[in-house]
């Protein structure tokens, strides 16, 4: 059938037509919320690249956690600035670190908001890699007891899922071990499977104080010209035990969300990245983007692509929206 027999506009006649033959959807339920603990007390220091988001310290974590929770998103992940870095990020797995003190935190006050955590030494380590350095190179294996560790010491803390985004190999299958050997065979692993060497993670590198201090991170994240190569790591994480596998970043991967959910029966989830983020809010500062609409599409975007899950820092501000 073609025109003028058919004219798809009479579908798009009215908002309440569209909303009938609307394909994809788009809730607060979808939203993982990124957050930023730091030592100390009543810290609440704007990340100035990406304004809206802080380091916070504890007391007002759950605070901003209460919110998160109110707007009916369901879960957080956390990121933790250590009070010292040193070359093998002691405070990663120590039951004394600052993310371990914030999951008690929460889940004493918010025993339903699902509290996940970022598994890597980037934040840790002095020299800002995601690994431990010997010779210059970061070494693969001598990482996974660490990350095991780190991933366990979280567990341990009340963390309700944990996800490992360094980038080493086999990190999923030592991370599923030492969680079932210690008795958490029950909390799932969200891995970031697909996760590539981007200059869109530049704005977190400020939030999160983890640049590396020399080189980068070629030699573990994946080379964003790269796309067959994505479906054999999700398959590794998928082979090795991960519950949900990652995208990331996701505007510039969208393709890369497609094909995983087309290739896997898996629940997917996609990091809407720190520079997917600031471009909107510096564009829309600027007066040259209408900043809300944006964050709309693109958020509506990756779900379209197959993302069921999508770590956003626009979180709080689209459940808003969403919510009126
Ligand atoms: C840690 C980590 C990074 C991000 C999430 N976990 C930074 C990196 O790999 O350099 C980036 C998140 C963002 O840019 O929003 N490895």
């Amino acid at each position: 059938m073609y025109f003028p027999q058919y004219r798809p506009r009479r579908l798009r006649a009215s908002e309440t037509i569209r909303r009938m033959v609307r394909e994809t959807t788009l809730s607060p339920d979808n939203f993982i919320y990124p957050m930023f603990v730091t030592h100390g007390k009543g810290v609440r220091k704007e990340i100035s690249s990406m304004p809206g988001n802080y380091q916070q310290s504890i007391d007002n974590l759950v605070k901003d956690c209460e919110e998160v929770h109110g707007l009916g998103i369901p879960a957080v992940i956390l990121f933790g600035i250590p009070e010292h870095k040193d070359e093998l990020g002691t405070e990663a797995y120590s039951d004394q670190g600052i993310v371990q003190h914030a999951i008690k935190a929460i889940k004493n006050k918010l025993p339903d908001l699902l509290v996940i955590t970022d598994v890597c030494m980037c934040e840790y380590t002095s020299h800002g890699h995601c690994g431990v350095i010997k010779n210059g190179h970061v070494q693969n294996d001598a990482t996974l007891e660490l990350l095991a560790k780190e991933a366990l010491s979280h567990a341990k803390a009340g963390a309700d899922m944990v996800a490992p985004s360094d980038m080493m190999d086999g990190r999923v299958g030592a991370i599923r071990e030492a969680l079932d050997d210690s008795g958490f065979a029950d909390t799932p692993i969200m891995a970031y499977a697909a996760k590539y060497a981007s200059g869109f993670y530049g704005p977190f590198r400020e939030a999160a104080e983890s640049t590396p201090q020399f080189g980068d991170r070629r030699s573990y994240q994946m080379d964003p010209a790269n796309g067959r190569e994505a479906l054999r790591e999700v398959e590794l994480d998928i082979e090795e035990g991960a519950d949900i596998v990652m995208v990331k970043p996701a505007l510039s991967y969208l393709d890369i969300i497609s094909r995983v959910k087309q290739e896997f029966d898996m629940p997917v989830a996609a990091y809407n990245v720190s520079g997917e983020y600031s471009m909107v809010k510096a564009a829309a500062m600027l007066g040259w983007i209408d900043g809300e609409r944006v964050m709309m599409e693109i958020l509506t975007s990756i779900r379209r692509a197959g993302a069921d899950m999508i770590l956003t820092y626009h979180a709080k501000e689209a459940a808003k929206l969403l919510n009126k």
